[in-house]
């Protein structure tokens, strides 16, 4: 008998309008994101990916609807609450997002800097330097600008900044997006070898990337227009007969490789 993953982040009826009610960006959306497991969120530019990420994050307040993550719902939390939950969350955002006046190690500190003030200044570059580390970044980088890095050591950077505080849950805006074939299956190695590493935690991957929801995803799911099309098993996708779901496959897969 199968037994029921247990959620990690659930949504139920989701909307949101920018414009006072005019128009919708989520239209009612109904996800449920299992715990322990690698999500990957896949759809056509502007259907709401991205937004829906900010919503999990409690960057955006939902216009209608409910969002639970790690069964408390964001709607009822207060500032403090959201800050302490902002903690079990490590954002890679599209671009890595780093300070360009930080050198990499302070980037890499960041989030310790804000969260544990408890911890000595050395403590926090001991820390940051193990995650640096382990997102594959060479010591010799550690005092260089953002500016003088390549993309693939950026989203390096963003990746250690992301793992800084051991997430329980760990969310990537189009991590792979702009690299190179070779950088893109080593981000993507990177995101499942973290994933593997902290047990138990749940990772959402936000992507246009076909071939990268294969290699990395338990569970795929697919937005358009504001709301969720379809979601299940990397095969079930496949043989989903779908319309949209096969246009999608059909140009994802034909691109490269
Ligand atoms: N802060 C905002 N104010 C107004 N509209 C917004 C805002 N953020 C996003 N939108 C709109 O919401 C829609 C969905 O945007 P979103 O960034 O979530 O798309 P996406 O699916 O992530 O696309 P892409 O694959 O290109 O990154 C777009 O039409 C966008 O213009
Ligand atoms: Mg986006």
């Amino acid at each position: 008998m199968e037994t029921q993953a247990p959620i990690a982040i659930d949504i139920k009826g989701l909307k949101k309008s920018f414009d006072n009610g005019k128009s919708f960006v989520l239209k009612g959306m109904d996800l449920e994101i299992p715990k322990g497991m690698i999500t990957v969120i896949i759809g056509f530019s502007g259907t709401g990916k991205s937004v829906l990420l900010k919503h999990i994050l409690g960057l955006h307040q939902p216009t209608d609807g409910s969002i639970h993550v790690l069964g408390r719902e964001l709607k009822n939390m207060n500032r403090e609450e959201i800050i302490a939950l902002r903690k079990k969350m490590g954002v890679l955002f599209q671009h890595a997002a780093l300070f360009d006046d930080m050198t990499v190690l302070e980037n890499a500190c960041f989030p310790l800097k804000e969260h544990r003030p408890d911890l000595s200044k050395k403590q926090r570059e001991d820390m940051a330097f193990h995650k640096l580390k382990i997102s594959g970044l060479d010591p010799e980088h550690y005092s260089k600008m953002p500016s003088e890095l390549s993309g693939g050591m950026k989203k390096r950077v963003g990746l250690a900044r992301a793992l800084a505080l051991d997430p329980d849950i760990l969310l990537y805006d189009e991590p792979t997006t702009g690299l190179d074939p070779i950088l893109t299956e080593m981000v993507d190695d990177l995101i499942n070898r973290t994933h593997r590493s902290h047990e138990g935690s749940t990772s959402v991957v936000v992507s246009h990337d076909l071939h990268a929801a294969f290699r990395i995803g338990d569970n795929i799911v697919m937005l358009d227009k504001g709301k969720v099309l379809f979601q299940g098993t990397p095969d079930d996708f496949l043989n989903a007969e779908l319309d949209l779901v096969k246009r999608f496959v059909d140009k994802g897969m034909g691109r490269k490789k």
